[in-house]
Formats: structure tokens, sequence, C-alpha cells
């Protein structure tokens, strides 16, 4: 990597293809393209790719930590963000600098660790509803299975929803996330062309999901044991902005579609990639087993880690330059946009050894270093979720292991495949269990 002290002007060298196959490259090989880019061209190439403007891929975790570092008012992440139109004005990924610190600060008591342990038996018994369901000893799908865990866990943690409203929204959301996902990838349907359009239908189902939402916000303000309630939704009505203002009803309605959209097919894909790669491992899944059994989370959580480390289902952390920007001995234009890429730096042979691997015991009782595992982002843009998301996993993991016994399999690897904008299991993360009997205790272990 040229780190001299004298800066060349412009963007690092990258793939010379036509412009039209790197773009076909970067949709339908996007991970073997940019790890041939990788032993060409280094830990920072520019990729040409119409839409997407003067793009560079970084993936050396020194330069990685000088991106997530830059001060907010030069490099920013929401600007310009496609999610922005989708989730509304206020949305935490559509924002940046004082607006995006100002709600980040509102949003941020929830996530804090020793809150998170009051969701654990929730979504434990939201995980034993949905795995109870599954059949058994026929091949099946996760994916979807998984969705329903993650979608409901979100909508009674973080919305605090229940009864008919909770179905409603189990109902309206999933329609409305595969249009926001549509209209993400193809911002040139984001207009009205008729009551039939994708547009149309995508803002008529907002309109209903936002009546919801105002009827859970006014039930939580009008109610007297507000202070004693779990979900986040209670949090953001008492949050006050240093004015010592309330958040406004849209604040809050465009931070709960933020938290579904970041937080509900992120963590769902992670789990069905967490049921393929432990059907590819006997021996994993037999300590896991032992160990849940015994009443330990040690190697759950570092299998947990190394499935983001192998599969990390967002592929990059987005950035924009505002101003030039020095990074890696190039001064780097306004308007560069930086993928910090997951996919590329976990896979260093340097940091990582034998990086195809899947191996848990690299973080067994031991964190990754923050800037070579990257799966939640970094810096003040940090997945605010990430707690929540690990806790999740470790919870749905356990009682999966508690409750079937998954069955392993000498299949081929599941392909990568990119699904809206999450890295899925090609064939759905597909699982054969057998069922326990009787199905293990629920009860959450101590930390
Ligand atoms: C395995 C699950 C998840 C993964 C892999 C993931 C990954 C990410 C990544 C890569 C970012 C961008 C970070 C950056 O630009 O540096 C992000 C941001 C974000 N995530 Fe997550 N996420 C997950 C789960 C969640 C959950 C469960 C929630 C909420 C309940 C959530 C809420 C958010 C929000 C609000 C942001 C924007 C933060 C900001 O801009 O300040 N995520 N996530």
């Amino acid at each position: 990597m040229n780190t001299t002290a004298t800066s060349i002007e412009g963007l690092p060298p990258g793939p010379r293809l036509p412009v039209a196959l790197q773009t076909l490259a970067m949709v339908t090989r996007q991970r073997p393209f940019l790890e041939r880019a990788r032993r060409r061209y280094g830990t920072m190439f520019t990729v040409k790719v119409p839409g997407l403007g003067k793009t560079v891929v970084v993936s050396d975790p020194e330069l990685i930590k000088q991106a997530f570092r830059a001060a907010p008012s030069v490099l920013h992440a929401g600007t310009g963000s496609p999610l922005r139109v989708i989730l509304g004005s206020n949305s935490l990924l559509g924002i940046d600098e004082d607006q995006h610190m100002q709600q980040r600060k509102l949003l941020l008591p929830p996530f804090k660790g020793q809150r998170l342990k009051r969701y654990e038996s929730l979504i434990a018994e939201i995980a034993a509803q949905e795995i109870d369901g599954w059949p058994d000893e026929v091949e099946f799908e996760t994916t979807q299975s998984m969705q329903r865990i993650t979608l409901r866990a979100i909508l009674q943690a973080v919305f605090g929803a229940e009864g008919a409203q909770l179905h409603s929204l189990e109902e309206l959301v999933p329609a409305w996330m595969a249009l926001a996902t549509r209209l993400v990838l193809a911002p040139w349907l984001q207009r009205n062309l008729g009551s039939r359009s994708p547009w149309a239908k995508f803002g008529a189902l907002r309109i209903r999901i936002d009546a919801i939402l105002d009827e859970l916000i006014a039930a939580a303000k009008a109610d007297p044991e507000l202070e004693e309630r779990p979900d986040m939704l209670a949090l953001m009505v008492q949050a006050r902005h240093e004015d010592g203002s309330p958040m406004s009803n849209p604040e809050i309605r465009d931070q709960l579609l933020t938290m579904l959209v970041a937080g509900h097919e992120t963590t769902a894909n992670s789990l069905s990639w967490t049921v393929e790669r432990l059907r590819r491992h006997p021996e994993v899944l037999r300590r896991l087993v032992e160990e849940a059994a015994a009443g330990g989370k040690a190697l759950r959580e570092a299998t947990i880690r190394e499935v983001q480390r192998t599969r990390p289902v967002i592929l990059f952390a987005g950035r924009m330059a505002r101003e030039p920007f020095e990074l890696g001995g190039f001064s780097l234009p306004v308007g560069t946009r930086l993928l910090l890429a997951a996919c590329l730096t976990h896979y260093d042979p340097e940091l990582f050894p034998h990086p195809e691997r899947f191996d848990p015991d690299r973080f067994f009782d031991k964190l990754p270093e923050t800037y070579e595992w990257i799966p939640f982002g970094g810096g003040i843009r940090r997945c605010i979720g990430a707690t929540f998301a690990h806790m999740e996993m470790d919870v749905v993991l356990r009682v999966l292991l508690e409750r079937v016994e998954l069955l392993s399999t000498e299949a081929p690897d599941e392909p990568w495949a990119i699904r809206g904008i999450v890295l899925a299991a090609g064939q759905g993360g597909r699982a054969a269990v057998r069922r326990r009997v009787p199905a293990r205790d629920l009860t959450p272990q101590p930390a």
C-alpha cells in the first residue's frame, strides 16, 4: 500500500475491464471479482459501476480505521443513501453530522447491555414457538422462519406491539419491506405511475403502518406505567431533545421503521447462515449442544462471530467524501464513495489464517479486533443494534440447540446470494431436524 507523505490526486487504480463488464461482475460474481481485484491492486482499488459514481473499495484495517474515525463532516454515511427516501427524512440511516448525533443520542439508551437482558425470555418464547412448528426429518428452508422470529422480536421488543396491532403489523410490514427493497434497487420506480404502481402501493401501505404506529405512540403516552415498560417505543416517548422537547410522532415512526429495515432481515439471514454452517461442521455442532446442556455460552458466542466473519450479511459499510479525503496515500476527491469491505477484510489470510475455514475457536473467549472484524461497520455509525442482534442470535441458537437435533449434511456449501441488500444463503439455509423429547428448559442462562 502506498502511504507516502505526498498524496496522489485522484483515485487508486483498479480493474480495467469495460464498465459494462465490471457492473455485470459486481452484480453476478461480486466476491470473486473483488477478491481478484484485491490480489491484483491491493487493499484499496477503484471499481466503475454506473449509478454508484467514483467508488473505492477498501479492505486494509488501518485504512478502515481512518475512514471510520473521519470527521462526520468529511465522510457522510446518510446523505445520498437510497434509504432516506424510503424511510423518511428523520431516519438515522439517512442523516448526518449534528442531526445524526442528536438522534443517535436519543436512540442509544434502549440498546445498552443490561436493558437488553429484559428481552431474552421474550425472544426465547418467540423462537420456541416457531421452532416447534418445524417439520421432523424433512429438509426445509429456514430463512423465512428466521424472518418470522426476528420480525416478531422487533415488533414486540422495539415497537411494544401486542394483540391486534401486532398481527396487523405482521401482515403489513413484510409487504411494505418487499416493496421498499424493490424501490431501493430500482430508484426509477420511485414515482407515482398510477394507483397500482409499486410507489403508490408502498405509500398506501406506509399510511396504514403509520396509523398503527400513531396508535401505539398514543397508547404509550397515556400509559400510567410507561416508565416500567421494557419496549424501546416507551423509551423513545420519554426521550428528550437537548432543548427539552419530546420526539415528534414522525421522528418516532421513522426511527421505528429504520430499526425494522436495519434489524430484521440482517439478523434473520445471519441465523439461517448459522444453520447452514453448523450442518456442515458436525464437530462444532456437537460441542455447542454439550455446552448448551451445561449452561455455557462461550463457544456459542464465538460461533456467532465466526458466522458473521465468514458470511457478513452486509458486505460493505458505505461512506461518501464531502471534502477531499486523504487515504492510503491518495487524496480522494469530493463525491468519492468508499466501500469498507467486510467481505474482503474478513477473508484476508494475514488477519485470519486459513480464512475459508469455519473455525469458531478463533474467537473462543477472545473478542475480534475492532477494525479487522467489521460486520456491524464502525465509528459513530456502527450498527446501533449490534448488541441486540448478538443477544437475539445467541438466544435463538440456544433455543434451537435445546429443542431440536440439527442433522448434519455432506451437501456442498450453499452459494452466496445477494437478496435485496443482504447476503443470503443461496438455498435458503436448508435444515433438517429431529425433535428432542422432551424439549429442554428455556429459562435464560446467567450472563
Ligand atoms: C446481524 C444483524 C445486523 C447486522 C449484520 C447489521 C449491520 C449493520 C451495518 C453494517 C450498519 C452500517 C454501519 C456503518 O455504516 O458503519 C448498520 C447500521 C445500523 N443498524 Fe444494524 N445490523 C444488524 C442488526 C441490527 C438491529 C437488530 C438493529 C435494530 C434493532 C439495527 C439497527 C441499525 C441502525 C439504526 C443503523 C444505523 C446506525 C447509524 O447510522 O448511526 N441493526 N447495521
